[in-house]
């Protein structure tokens, strides 16, 4: 088997943990990047190289990319594999933190595969892999901003395999279904912490331990109500009406937490809580295989399906009418 230099993200946890030893194993030069630089370590005895790494960070992705190059003198493989569901009623998450997740998922994926690109195109070889999910063909109850980043992971990678044929270079979309990672517990926790009612003693914005946008993220300019006010009215309304305010239950305020969607938001992450810690799912292993055979295939497929129910789940969305696959959708997120 050809050793080949690769970088992958996420490899702190879960999938991108497990890929990182599997690849190492196999006698490829695996340098796994992360945040969390203290659980990259214990990876080192595997023969994996640690990297600190923010996706959110440009400079920092440049660095990544420049201590591979610079130790190995060429780049093969990018497994661009870092991400989390920020999970919550559309009117409930801030944008934000919808922002950040796409920050994360699609913009931090591709400032990534921008870097690597002349590298790979000067070698005139090299496989991008793009971790995106089945959640990238359809969406899941109360996963809106997620799924536009999965969605867009999808689109940004059809279009690149397009584009990079004629350099030699693969695209390769990794499509897992639900898979046993702390994945589904930080998508339960964000689901529970957007959907809090706000309180009505900070009519503001309401604090949020959700970990928040980055500093250059800019905030709404759109003045913000409170839930519980009665007087206020959206700026962009356009109308002041001189009568007495009628009660609103529903104030439209961009900081999110309006309360509205409370219960269903805690029976969805109760929902996620039970299938994540159930044996109905797969664990890593299954998505590691297909990003073997993505990295070590001759001819690397264009999409790998990995995990139990994935190309069911896909085949029963185009099958099944919208508002039927909709119900029954919902139905199960919130038994
Ligand atoms: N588990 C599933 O059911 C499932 C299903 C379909 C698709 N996926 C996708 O598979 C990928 C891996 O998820 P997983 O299940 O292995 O979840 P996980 O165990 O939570 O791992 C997520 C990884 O992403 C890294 N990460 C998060 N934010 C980052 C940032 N700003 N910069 C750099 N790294 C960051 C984390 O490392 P640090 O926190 O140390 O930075 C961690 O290593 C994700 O793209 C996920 O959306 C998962």
């Amino acid at each position: 088997m050809q050793q080949k230099v690769i970088l992958l993200t996420g490899a702190s946890s879960g999938i991108g943990r497990e890929t990182a030893i599997r690849l190492a194993r196999q006698g490829h030069h695996v340098y796994g990047a992360a945040r969390r630089l203290q659980l990259l370590q214990s990876l080192q005895a595997q023969g994996v190289h640690p990297l600190q790494l923010d996706v959110t960070d440009p400079s920092s992705c440049a660095a990544a990319v420049q201590a591979v190059v610079s130790a190995e003198g060429r780049i093969d493989v990018l497994v661009n594999n870092a991400g989390y569901g920020h999970f919550g009623a559309v009117e409930d998450v801030p944008l934000s933190e919808a922002r950040r997740q796409l920050e994360v998922n699609l913009f931090g994926l591709a400032c990534l595969t921008r870097l690597v690109l002349p590298h790979m195109r000067h070698q005139h070889s090299g496989r991008i892999i793009n971790t995106s999910s089945i959640g990238g063909h359809f969406t899941s109850y109360l996963g809106a901003w997620y799924h536009v980043s999965k969605y867009a992971v999808e689109a940004f990678s059809d279009a690149l395999r397009m584009e990079l044929r004629p350099h030699g270079i693969h695209v390769v979309l990794i499509e897992p279904s639900s898979i046993r990672t702390p994945w589904g517990e930080i998508a339960a926790q964000h689901l529970e912490e957007v959907a809090q009612p706000a309180s009505p003693a900070s009519p503001s914005s309401p604090s949020s331990s959700v970990p928040s946008a980055s500093p250059s993220s800019p905030s709404s300019s759109v003045p913000s109500a409170s839930p519980s006010s009665t007087a206020s009215r959206p700026v962009s309304s356009g109308a002041i009406s001189s009568r007495p305010s009628i009660p609103s239950p529903s104030s439209p305020s961009l900081d999110g937490h309006t309360g509205a969607y409370l219960d269903e938001s805690r029976r969805t992450a109760a929902f996620i809580r039970r299938l994540w810690s159930s044996s109905l799912i797969s664990g890593p292993r299954a998505v590691t295989a297909a990003i073997s055979s993505a990295v070590n295939a001759r001819r690397p497929s264009a999409r790998y399906v990995p995990g139990r129910f994935g190309r069911t789940l896909i085949l029963l969305h185009t099958l099944l009418p919208t508002r039927l696959f909709d119900y029954l959708m919902r139905r199960t997120m919130t038994s």
